[in-house]
Formats: structure tokens, sequence, C-alpha cells
């Protein structure tokens, strides 16, 4: 077969990498790709929002699948183009991406069937959400633009005042955009964040194992969100228990109801969870893999990809096994120092031939280039250093070993990765 994959980051890199098991398998192309996706796929110069030019090429490459990497696209309808042109393509169509693409219409499914969430109000009015934050809101609150805004447009406001610059910077100044045009006014929730990404094909869902996340750039959670510093999977804080209560109440259901909605979703859904003391909740939904979730879940996933990809596609996901080994995984961003406000690029990655003919150690690229022969940082998030290991300690352990293998100025990264496994 042959593959194309939109997307440019260290998702995309992990996604080639496990198509390139596959025996199926037999050329990979990425659009744009990066620096490390070239060593595993050709790359195309087209960018992911050109939809047509990217329909052209998969047709004059006689492609046989596309994989749809980003949230993007998907928002704006690339698998609609594709599938006007009859070709096979993996992710969820425009109707379904509204899942990922607008926060008030996710909230507003999970309200009408019943999904565990946040108590919330949506807002397109300014004055009517300052009136609400005056008169009828309790603090903590979160402030989120309602479209897609890389992760950034959540905002946590402990008082009033905090709450009224962030309902000016999302609703006046459109700091995140036309993201902003729309508003959730949501509860502040307590308790553990878990990510469980899952494969989908209309009908069926069959979970991947399970990561936490950590947003924040700083250690001990302190500074702005970003798009995810590192994460471990799988989280030992989603037990038995917590699976079987989502599975029940969560993950079939929010199938369910997009098939009821006339929204068929298929493609991966990202449920990011939180653990609260009333038991779980969604936080939010994502219409593709997480990054850097995928670095940490596809390393233990021990099916041919291909075969999962076209059972979503072709509504027979029911009769996979899906499968993912009893190892642990760690990822590590390594990060431009500055990200994810301002940095400079163009630095050149030395030490990247440590990885070579190590087993269970990986350096998936995320904002790398090449330039003048030598890869170089293009982007916030650079590498995502990853390890498989025995348990969680022993994956943690080793992909802080392999963080010190790799060097450029400016290398920034949290030294507390995976720390929340020594309270278990
Ligand atoms: P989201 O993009 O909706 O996942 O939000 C980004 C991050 O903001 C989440 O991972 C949480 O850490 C935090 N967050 C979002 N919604 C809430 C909430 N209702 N209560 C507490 N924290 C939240
Ligand atoms: N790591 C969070 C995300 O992919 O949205």
């Amino acid at each position: 077969m042959k593959i194309l994959i939109v997307g440019s980051g260290g998702r995309e890199h992990v996604i080639a990498w496990k198509c390139a098991q596959s025996p199926r398998v037999e050329k990979i192309y990425c659009a744009p790709g990066n620096a490390g996706i070239g060593a595993v796929a050709e790359l195309v110069p087209l960018k992911a929002d050109q939809f047509e030019e990217l329909a052209d090429f998969a047709q004059s490459h006689e492609i046989d699948l596309t994989i749809i990497g980003m949230d993007d696209p998907l928002v704006g309808g690339i698998v609609d183009v594709f599938e006007a042109r009859s070709l096979r393509v993996f992710g969820p169509r425009k109707n379904a991406a509204i899942l990922e693409g607008s926060k008030a219409f996710s909230k507003d499914l999970m309200k009408k069937y019943n999904i565990p969430t946040a108590a919330y109000e949506t807002f397109t009015d300014k004055e009517k959400a300052i009136a609400y934050l005056k008169n009828e809101a309790s603090f903590p609150i979160v402030l989120k633009a309602s479209g897609l805004a890389l992760g950034k447009g959540v905002l946590i406001c402990n008082t009033l005042e905090e709450a009224l610059e962030g309902a000016e910077e999302i609703m006046g100044e459109k700091k995140f955009g036309s993201a902003g045009d729309e508003m959730v006014i949501e509860e502040f929730m307590t308790g553990r964040e878990v990510s469980v990404l899952s494969f989908v094909d209309g009908t069926h869902i069959k979970e991947m194992a399970s990561a936490q996340d950590h947003k924040r750039a700083g250690d001990g959670d302190t500074g702005l969100n970003t798009g995810g510093m590192g994460n471990f999977s799988p989280s030992p804080f989603y037990t038995k228990e917590v699976q079987q209560f989502c599975r029940e109440k969560i993950f079939q259901p929010t199938v369910d109801a997009m098939k009821a909605e006339g929204r068929e979703f298929k493609g991966v859904i990202f449920f990011g969870l939180m653990l609260t003391p009333d038991g779980p909740k969604v936080l939010e939904y994502n219409c593709r893999f997480g990054d850097p979730e995928a670095q940490v879940v596809l390393p233990r996933m021990e099916n041919d990809i291909i075969d999962v990809f076209e059972a979503c596609i072709d509504g027979t996901l029911d009769q996979i096994d899906l499968k993912f080994s009893d190892k642990a995984c760690v990822c590590v961003v390594l990060a431009s120092d500055g990200y994810p406000v301002a940095y400079e690029k163009g630095k050149e990655i030395r030490g990247l031939e440590s990885f070579d003919g190590r087993d269970g150690y990986y350096c998936f690229h995320a904002g790398t280039a090449m330039k003048d022969g030598r890869i170089v940082t293009s982007g916030g998030r650079v590498l995502g250093i990853t390890a498989l290991g025995d348990d969680l300690k022993d994956a943690r352990a080793r992909a802080y070993e392999a963080v010190e293998w790799v060097d450029f100025d400016n290398k920034y990264f949290r030294h507390d990765i995976a720390k929340a496994i020594d309270e278990v």
C-alpha cells in the first residue's frame, strides 16, 4: 500500500513510524512532514490546508490510504474533499470533527445525552458573559474559547477580576481569533487528568492505552498552558473501575450520540477526562490522536495500525482485537526556551545519531527542519524523547537518560514528567 500522512508534528512522526512497521506498506508520503519524518517517509511540499492539492496528489500517486493527523484540516472538512473523490481517508468528516471544533457543540451534546461533564453556559455576546460572571458565577471558574486555539484557549480564573480580563481577551480582543466568537464558561473541576485515545468506526469504539499529559510549561505545573510538555502511559489512576464507568457512561454514549445526531464519527476520539471526587467527567474531546499522547501510546500498540485504520473506515472495528504491551512508556518534550510565547528557531540539533540501533528509545521529531544538510529546530516543541520500560519508573529513568543524548541551544524541558507515579 501507498500511504499519505497529513501533518508535521511528533504525532505524525510516530504515526509514520508505526505505519512503516506494517508489512502491508510499501511507501509512505508525508505532507508537509519534518526532518525526522523524512527518515521514514518521502516529504511532500504541501500544507495541511491545501485540501484540493492534497487530494490531487493522492490521486496522481495512487495513494491507497490517507491519514489526517491534525485537527485543523479535519475541522475544516478535508475528509469530505477526499471522500468526494472516492479516496480512502482516515479521520472524521467535517460534521463529526465539530466534536473538537466547537466546545459549545460538544458541551450541548453531553448535556443532551447525559454524558458527565462540568456544568456550563455558552455565550456569543460579551456583555451577557460579563453580566453572568458578575452576577451568577462562583470562583475559580473556567473560560474557554469555543473554537480551535492550539490547546491555549482555556483560562482558569481565580477571581472576578481575572475572569473579566479573560472574557475581554477571548471575546473582546479576540486573542484566539474567531475561536472566541463563542465562549464557554464552565465550572472548575478538581482531580487527576487522564487522556484516553480511542478508535471509532461510526458504531463501535475500542480504546487505546491510557495516558497522562503535562500541559503547563513549567515544573510543578506552573506557567502557561502548552500543547503538552511530556506524558506517560499507562495512567495508574485509570483503574479497571474507572475504565468500566467510562465505557458505560462516556465512551459508547458519545459514539451513540454522534450517530443519533446524524454525525457518525469515524477516526480517533481523544477523551480528555478529569477523575473528580464525583466520578470521571469529560474535560474535552479531540477528533484526532493527541500530541504527545500518540508518542507514548503507539509504541505500546501490538496491532498492525493499517488494519485498524481500515476497520474504522469499513465499520468492522468489532472484529479487531486491539492489543497493547505491558511495557510502560514515557515521553519528555524538548522545547525551545520561551515556548509557548516567543522562542528562537534554526538552532542545530546535535546527538540524534545516539538513538540509532537503541531498542526501546525513540526520538520523535516535532519542530525540526533540514538546513544546509543539518537538522535544526523549527518550532516550539522540537523533539519528543520517548522510552519504553518494564514499568513507569523504568521508562521515566530511560527517557531522562536519553534526554541527555541530544543538545541544541535553547534546549528546554520539564524535569518532573511522570513524577505523579511516585504518589501511587
Ligand atoms: P481543554 O483544552 O478543554 O482540555 O483544557 C485545557 C486544560 O485546562 C485541561 O487539560 C485542564 O487542565 C484545564 N481545564 C479545562 N477545563 C477545566 C475545568 N472545567 N476545570 C478544571 N480545569 C480545567
Ligand atoms: N496533548 C494534548 C493534545 O493533543 O490536545
